[in-house]
């Protein structure tokens, strides 16, 4: 079969109103079947992942594996949602949700597609998407998120702040910083232990606001994209 290619679906995509979520997902279903290469997908948590890891903690929980481990159950309610979805529409879906990106990439080469959450504390699922597309040589990992661009600076909190079209791996850790996971429920636009991986294995990555399918379809066949290139160096 050909190169994979790994998809991070961010959590924010499945916390969207019912209506929205269900076009969003109809319209997904309708993207991957077209897909003529493998495709790793690795889902988020979103607001159920916020919310019962906010709730822990004002329970008292302060142990931030603990708080993780709260993350990656949902992120895997949200994994096992989406695959569910896809193969009940007939696509060739491995049953099941791998808990490490080996597994996963080897099920990727006897499935078109192969869905996750996270995998064990201390990062996110961008690093997981990272790892599996490192794992599986795939040609680049597609990070699909609530904003369209990586920015110079956080948007929330500099009016200033401008979207990058096309930067370096290298750029890119200077805005998202060492590679340390510092608390539970994650804030950066990527997981700077993730950047620090595909620095490591020169694994090229696109950040795109993934409520966009056309943008979405645009970066997983490497045609020019809105969104964030993010390439070697
Ligand atoms: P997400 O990958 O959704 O992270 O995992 P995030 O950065 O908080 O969310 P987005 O990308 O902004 O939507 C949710 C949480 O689950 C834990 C982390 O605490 C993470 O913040 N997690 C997830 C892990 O500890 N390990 C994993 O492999 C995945």
């Amino acid at each position: 079969m050909a190169a994979p290619l790994v998809l991070a679906l961010g959590g924010s995509l499945l916390s969207a109103d019912e209506g929205e979520r269900n076009a969003w997902l109809s319209a997904l279903t309708e993207l991957l079947s077209a897909c003529e290469v493998p495709i790793g997908i690795v889902v988020g948590g979103g607001r159920s992942a916020r919310e019962a890891i906010e709730l822990a903690k004002s329970r008292g929980e302060n142990d931030v594996a603990a708080l993780d481990e709260i993350g990656i159950a949902a992120t895997r309610v949200n994994a096992t949602m989406v695959s569910e979805i896809l193969r009940g529409a007939g696509l060739d879906v491995f049953i099941g949700i791998p808990t490490d990106v080996e597994s996963a990439a080897q099920n990727l080469e006897s499935h078109r597609i192969v869905a996750m959450g996270g995998t064990r504390p201390g990062h996110t699922t961008d690093n997981v998407a990272i790892c599996l597309a490192i794992e599986a040589k795939a040609t680049r990992c597609v990070i699909a998120t609530n904003v369209g661009h990586v920015y110079s600076s956080d948007p929330r909190l500099d009016s200033a702040a401008l979207p990058i079209e096309s930067m370096t791996l290298s750029e890119l850790q200077e805005i998202v910083g060492p590679p340390v996971h510092g608390k539970a429920g994650g804030s950066a636009v990527i997981d700077p232990i993730g950047v620090q991986a595909a620095i490591d294995n020169n694994l090229p990555l696109a950040v795109l606001d993934g409520s966009q399918m056309n943008r979405m379809r645009d970066a997983l066949a490497g045609k020019p994209f809105v969104g964030t290139r993010i390439e070697v160096g």
